[in-house]
């Protein structure tokens, strides 16, 4: 085997998985799918999916990786050689080609709204003008398409030159700044007029507006924002170390990712009520609500700028961890260079990206299922793939995977949460699969209450 790199410390470790679930899961998707669901009910599930289905399968994730250090691929056949398992492999592939294609395109948007920032372009705007140009940045395809290409090529920067020193170091720095800022943005909420309003959205449920395809959404979002069922905390459980405690890796991480989507929460509904912004404006809520807040704060220049600075770098951070899922399978089990598997990686993204942007311009032919095809990937990774990798591993995990090797990764060698491993057992075989498949089959109409 050859010789893999690992993460340096504990703390680089919790930094970069962390790296990876915050990101514009919390701040970009997290509010426009809980106003596009209704607010406060799906909020508890959402909480729910994740404390319940999440850290398990999280757990997971990392034994499989740890135990096998290899790839999303290479782990299953490591793990069950002659069988049909590496599907969950190939699987969670198709899935990173599919988030990345427009998760690029809303990086893309971050930094066009950081240099929109640097020269103060939303200055003296009103709410309705801030809408329409963003619609007019949106609609031009051509403009997006240039964002995003950089920002990819930036990741791929990235990944070429390993993730270990580039990304865990900066994760440590810059994570705490970013919730430092949000913070403050949380602070400004409690003085605007739709502070009441906002949070009677965000914590006053109403369960009639509950039903299957609610609890679905939840659920994807628990998986998107943690960034599971597709194989990248399995590639980053490989680079953990085999002492470590991932129990409170896990533990840490999945409440960090939490509350930063909740005060994203904060800080952006108060203001939709104040600016009479919709809660369902879709994709595009954080965009066209945040250039008003910053407008009506002191200091907003500088806290526009420095946010969207953080919102680029937590962007950054994620689409690393998704595009070393496919750099780490180009590299080990295709046996291409590193080098060679960024540049390769990039130029397929790039082409996915684009399409996106394009689908998007008013007049374009490019739909499916009555979606464009940003929207068609969006709903199609976090409600269909990833749930289905998810259930596919947790029931690898709690029926196919020796037991003895699961406790082994759980406890760290028989080192922490002894004790737990008998309830995360219980999760991981009937729990979550169970969970996930009535959820799933539910939604699809498989199922009827
Ligand atoms: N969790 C990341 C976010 O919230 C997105 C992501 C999804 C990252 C899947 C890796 C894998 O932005």
């Amino acid at each position: 085997m050859q010789n893999r790199s690992s993460f340096g410390s504990k703390f680089g470790a919790i930094a970069a998985t962390a790296g990876s679930a915050i990101g514009l899961g919390n701040i970009w998707r997290f509010p426009y799918i809980t106003g596009e669901n209704g607010g406060a009910a799906f909020i508890i599930i959402y909480l729910i999916c994740t404390i319940l289905i999440g850290i398990p399968l999280l757990l997971t994730e990392f034994s499989i990786g740890r135990y096998t250090k290899r790839n999303v691929f290479g782990a299953f056949r490591v793990l069950k050689p002659h069988s049909h398992w590496y599907f969950i492999g190939i699987l969670g592939i198709a899935t990173a080609f599919v988030i990345l294609s427009f998760y690029c395109v809303v990086a893309g948007w971050t930094m066009s709204f950081l240099a929109e920032s640097v020269v103060n372009n939303f200055a003296g705007k009103s709410s309705l003008e801030i809408q329409d140009s963003f619609g007019k940045f949106v609609d031009s395809g051509w403009q997006p398409i240039i964002w995003t290409i950089i920002f990819i090529a930036m990741t791929a920067y990235i990944i070429i030159s390993g993730v270990e020193k580039g990304i865990e170091r900066y994760n440590k720095i810059l994570m705490p700044v970013l919730f430092l800022i949000l913070l403050i943005l949380v602070g400004n909420s409690v003085f605007l007029p739709g502070f009441k309003d906002g949070i009677n959205f965000l914590f006053k449920p109403d369960f009639s507006k509950i039903d299957g395809s609610v609890i679905l959404e939840a659920l994807g979002q628990a998986f998107f924002s943690m960034s599971l069922g597709m194989g990248t905390m399995i590639t980053y459980g490989s680079y953990i170390r085999n002492n470590d405690n991932m129990l409170s890796t896990a533990g840490s991480v999945a409440l960090t990712d939490i509350l930063i989507a909740l005060l994203a929460g904060v800080a952006i509904f108060p203001a939709v009520f104040s600016f009479g912004i919709s809660p369902t404006s879709g994709p595009e809520l954080v965009f066209i609500t945040l250039p008003n807040i910053f407008l009506q704060m002191p200091g907003g220049y500088f806290l526009s700028l420095l946010f969207f600075l953080l919102l680029l770098i937590a962007a950054v951070t994620s689409a690393v961890s998704i595009m070393e899922v496919l750099a780490a399978y180009c590299t080990e089990e295709l046996k291409i260079s590193r080098r060679k598997s960024g540049i390769l990686i990039a130029v397929i993204i790039m082409a996915m990206s684009s399409l996106c942007c394009i689908s998007q311009m008013p007049d374009s032919a490019i739909r499916i299922a009555g979606m464009n095809l940003f929207d068609l990937f969006d709903t199609l990774s976090a409600n269909y793939m990833m749930i289905i990798g998810a259930f596919l591993t947790t029931v690898f995990a709690g029926w196919f995977m020796s037991k003895a090797k699961l406790r082994n990764e759980f406890t760290s060698g028989g080192l922490y949460g002894v004790k737990l491993f008998p309830v995360f057992i219980f999760i991981v075989k009937f729990v979550a699969p169970v969970m996930i498949a009535v959820i799933f089959l539910s939604k699809i109409g498989l199922l009827r209450f």
